[in-house]
């Protein structure tokens, strides 16, 4: 008797679990994103670099943080957008044969309100082109209508000019990974970049299904990495009853987590479907920690301290620097033709040195 009312139970949670289960499939795409552990920590240092608010150090790819896997790596520009408390930058990594781009996360005083607001946040912009395809207008201006646009869109030019045709590779955390993807998008649609790649680290969802769908067959060569329980790529909400309403992120997932009790843990690396939304992944736990936001691949992904938008700059490293009228700025030079050294700034020497 207690094993049919068992059994009429089971069926019953099924019939209701393949009901409301029904969600609206991003269309694959044949041309997959493979995903690449070795490279995944080499992008996440990038990630983690763009955070140092000391811009000699960075300029001149100096800091602590830039020491690691990303040794040698040559920035060719650096946008610091003061007025919406942005920073980026672009270079040429040799050894990955790469245009690297690397877009900071938000630095806001406080991390925890940041994140309570992506409870609330609309999809209020339809995206240019695309029927149907919306997305949060915040996001998307942070990219599109700032001073980084502009930088980062001459900076690429240059390296390509000058190195021929390197591959392109877009990372970002946080925020950072939201603006990654729409930049990455604007290189595809917008200036005939080919196989752009991104790869993101808890990044928030950014639009509808119809706009991943569209994102999945315009930038195929994205993995988007999500750490345990980040909260982050749990915002703005999935509402699984309102398919076609709600926030949708875009393929491909590849999830970490750690598997197993005491002694005995793994970490594991789960490369998700390809439909963006894979309920086996990061969705299948609470998204309930800041602090698995804040480390990725063991790399801290923050500022050594929150500070509103503070940086430091030596003032010789100035002169490589365009200010507009509202202060925000940007360092650049001509790929491949000076190498400073903070020591010998420090002497009030420039060294001029050929790669
Ligand atoms: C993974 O990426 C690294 C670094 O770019 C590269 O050296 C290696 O060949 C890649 N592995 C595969 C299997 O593509
Ligand atoms: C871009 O931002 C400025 C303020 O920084 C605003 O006045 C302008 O309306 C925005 N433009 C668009 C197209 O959203």
């Amino acid at each position: 008797m207690e094993r049919q009312t068992c059994l009429i139970l089971v069926i019953f949670t099924c019939l209701i679990a393949s009901f409301c289960g029904r969600e609206l499939q991003v269309k694959h795409n044949h041309k997959v994103a493979v995903y690449n552990h070795t490279l995944a920590t080499i992008l996440v240092e990038y990630a983690s670099a763009v955070y140092v608010s000391d811009l000699t150090e960075l300029f001149t790819w100096t800091c602590e943080r830039c020491n690691g896997l990303t040794k040698g790596f040559e920035v060719i520009e650096l946008v610091v957008d003061i007025e919406n408390c942005l920073q980026a930058f672009v270079g040429v990594a040799k050894d990955l044969n790469a245009v690297v781009i690397s877009f900071r996360g938000t630095q806001e005083s406080s991390i925890q309100n940041w994140i309570e607001d992506l409870y609330w946040k609309q999809l209020d912009l339809h995206y240019p082109g695309m029927p149907d395809a919306m997305v949060h207008y915040g996001f998307y201006s942070a990219y599109h209508n700032t001073t980084i646009r502009h930088g980062i869109l001459h900076a690429v030019k240059e390296a390509r000019e000058f190195y021929g045709d390197l591959n392109i590779m877009v990372t970002g955390h946080s925020m950072g990974g939201a603006m990654a993807s729409f930049c990455a998008l604007d290189l595809t649609v917008n200036h005939e970049a080919k196989n752009v790649q991104v790869m993101t680290f808890g990044q928030p969802r950014i639009g509808n299904a119809a706009f991943a769908s569209y994102y999945a067959k315009l930038v195929p060569n994205t993995i988007r990495v999500t750490n345990d329980h980040d909260i982050v790529p749990h915002l703005p909400p999935y509402y699984t009853y309102f398919p076609q309403k709600t926030y949708h992120h875009f393929p491909r997932e590849v999830w970490l987590y750690n598997l197993g009790l005491g002694s005995m843990v793994y970490r594991v690396e789960k490369v998700c479907d390809g439909s963006g939304e894979d309920p086996t992944c990061s969705r299948s736990v609470r998204g309930n920690s800041v602090i698995d936001h804040l480390s990725y691949y063991g790399v801290d992904l923050k500022c050594q301290e929150w500070r509103s938008c503070r940086i430091v700059m030596d003032p010789r490293v100035s002169e490589y620097g365009k200010t507009d009228l509202k202060g925000n700025f940007i360092l650049s030079r001509a790929p491949a033709t000076s190498v400073l050294k903070t020591n010998t700034l420090s002497n009030g020497e420039e060294v001029k040195a050929s790669a």
